[in-house]
């Protein structure tokens, strides 16, 4: 079927839908909504069978989805309507959940069901919960009825409130006053509650010393912290600040500005928010206790010779700090008694790479990137460099650019089924490093690795591992991915001798490697590209990261997502992605 997908931004939803059903063998093209008139264009060009928005905040013209099948991906269970979905289902603690596929209609989320489908609610944030819970019910709810639509006699079911199967209602906004903390009558798990429904968007607005702030990524203090009034900031770890409440203490660990300068109002670590607040008032900063040991996103353990280290940094990026922290981590780890280290990545994101927010906000950016990309180098190479160890990467969320790289440096790549890579660049207007000239082709070969970079296409599981990208993919069930991951590593580190041989092999393959090319000139040239990008200003990565940090209108999508448009987004340039900006307009 001709498929074409509409959405407010290429998300990890509508990446995943779009590799799913194109290797179900649909045609499928991509739009990001620019406006009506761009749309109807689009669907001229394409004349899709289904319109399917994965992900779209706009209202579809009426001379669209009267004319085509337009299916609309719901976040909530039948009959529930309204652009707060999720956050109300976490504000409410359901106990289940599901996803709704509408047909649009004249009034928003009322038309007919096509499917829904549903899901045990857990702890997390909301968009924890989109990621994992929403995205994976969401492509089975859309593979099934499109399978049904193809096979023809399918007919959908009109919403119908007197159906007792109908548990959903029409539920608004949620605006900040729903939001809002009450720092004298709220309990620490009312607070991460609050943060938690709140989360990626709108965040909850607070304030740090009066100055109006977004709050994001709460978790609730574990251990007795220093005492303060209920909202006050009495602690700061690894950039995360700790505010006491009446029952306890909750870490933040990012905030954004409401007002201030441009490169300030963007989500970065709280600590760092703190003094932006503090310097652009002129203040002094307090006696603030830093007490790094008191939170870390960075973890280990480690259990029958295995050690496995988490790494949860805020939606998969990592600055400068965090890469170094985590090298520290992984050097601790080696020095420990396993002989297998699984790199775990965070609970969302496995990691996006280096910071694009960090680098943003940085009064000199050139220097921050340049020293961020090093730090990024340093623990890829640090990764390699495991003479001693069977190193696992434990993919278990989507990751990308250098992010998808980092667990090619690892002996063995475990992807959970249905995570997404985009183990490229481009779309940064980078040439890349963490010494991904070795590290990519060494497992596709040259010519793919090419075709990989130029590309620039997101990369489902299943294909990751056919590409060899890959060496084994487990059960996208959550749990059931851990306890097969942990039984894999645990039966490795239960065979010394294998591992021993294994080690040794590998030690006289890096060798010989090292006498073709040694790693360091991999990532001198690398670095070569990447110094041009980041202290030439004007260059396509100054635009494109200030675009994605802003939130700017997304560039068309390119040539191979959005096949209807072949001669207007023109053949993509792996070297230079200015082109693609200034046809984007
Ligand atoms: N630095 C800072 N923030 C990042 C980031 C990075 N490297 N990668 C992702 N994010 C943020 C996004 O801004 C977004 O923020 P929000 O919470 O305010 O919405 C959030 O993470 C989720 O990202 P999103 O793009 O919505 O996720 P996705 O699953 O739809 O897409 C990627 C995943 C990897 C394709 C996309 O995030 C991306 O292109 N990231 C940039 C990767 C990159 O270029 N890294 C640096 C070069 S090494």
């Amino acid at each position: 079927m001709r498929i074409l997908l509409v959405a407010t931004a290429f998300n990890g939803l509508c990446q995943r839908l779009h590799r799913e059903l194109n290797l179900s063998d649909h045609l499928v093209s991509v739009e990001t909504f620019r406006n009506d008139e761009h749309l109807i264009e689009s669907v001229t060009l394409f004349s899709p069978d289904i319109i399917l928005c994965p992900y779209l905040k706009e209202r579809i013209p009426t001379c669209i989805w009267e004319k085509y099948l337009c299916l609309i991906v719901h976040p909530g269970i039948a009959g529930d309507r309204g652009p707060s979905s999720l956050d109300w289902a976490v504000s409410r603690d359901v106990s289940h959940w599901g996803v709704t596929l509408i047909q649009a209609a004249e009034q928003m989320d009322a038309g007919d069901i096509w499917g829904t489908a549903g899901f045990p609610m857990r702890e997390g944030s909301k968009a924890s919960i989109y990621r994992r819970e929403v995205t994976r019910c969401a492509v089975k709810l859309v593979m099934e009825t499109v399978k049904k639509i193809q096979s023809g006699g399918f007919r959908p079911t009109p919403l119908n409130y007197d159906d007792p199967d109908i548990l959903g209602t029409e539920m608004p906004l949620m605006r900040q006053q729903e939001r809002r903390i009450d720092w004298n009558g709220d309990t620490t798990a009312d607070i991460v509650r609050k943060i938690s429904l709140s989360d990626s968007f709108p965040g909850v607005l607070d304030h740090f010393l009066q100055e109006p702030v977004y709050l994001y990524g709460a978790k609730a203090a574990d251990r007795q912290m220093p005492a303060g009034k209920p909202g006050d900031i009495v602690s700061c770890a690894n950039g995360a600040l700790c505010l006491a409440t009446v029952d306890g203490a909750v870490w933040i660990r990012i905030a954004r500005r409401k007002y201030g300068p441009d490169n300030c109002r963007i989500k970065l670590p709280a600590a760092q928010v703190l003094s932006s607040v503090l310097e652009t008032g002129g203040k002094k900063p307090g006696s603030l206790k830093i007490d790094n040991d008191a939170f870390n996103d960075i973890r280990s353990m480690e259990y029958k010779g295995v050690g496995y280290l988490y790494f949860d940094f805020y939606n998969g990026a990592m600055n400068t700090d965090q890469c170094r922290r985590l090298q520290k981590a992984l050097r601790n780890l080696k020095r420990r008694p396993v002989s297998v280290i699984v790199l775990m990545g965070g609970e969302d994101f496995w990691s996006n790479g280096i910071n694009l927010n960090s680098i943003e906000a940085a009064g000199n950016q050139a220097q921050y990137a340049w020293d961020n990309i090093n730090a990024m180098n340093d623990l890829v190479r640090e990764i390699i460099d495991s003479p001693r160890h069977l190193m696992i990467a434990a993919v278990r969320c989507n990751a990308g650019a250098g992010g998808a790289i980092m667990p090619l440096a690892c002996d063995s790549v475990i992807l959970r089924d249905g995570v997404v890579l985009n183990p490229h660049y481009g779309l940064m207007g980078l040439y890349g490093s963490e010494y991904w000239t070795y590290l990519l082709p060494r497992r596709v070969g040259e010519g793919q690795a090419e075709v990989i970079m130029r590309e620039c296409m997101p990369m489902l599981a299943r294909e990751a591992l056919m590409s060899g990208i890959a060496d084994d993919l487990f059960d996208e069930d959550w749990s059931t991915y851990h306890d097969s991951l942990q039984r894999y590593a645990e039966d490795l580190a239960a065979r010394p001798k294998s591992i021993k041989a294994f080690l040794k092999e590998k030690r006289s393959r890096m060798k010989a490697d090292g006498k073709i090319r040694h790693l360091e000139q991999y990532r001198k040239e690398e670095l070569k590209h990447m110094y041009e990008s980041f202290f030439d200003m004007n260059s396509d990565f100054h635009i494109q990261r200030h675009r994605f940090v802003h939130k700017l209108p997304s560039p068309a999508p390119h040539c191979r997502l959005a096949i209807h448009r072949p001669q207007e987004t023109g053949e993509w340039n792996w070297v230079s992605g200015k082109e693609q900006v200034l046809q984007a307009g």
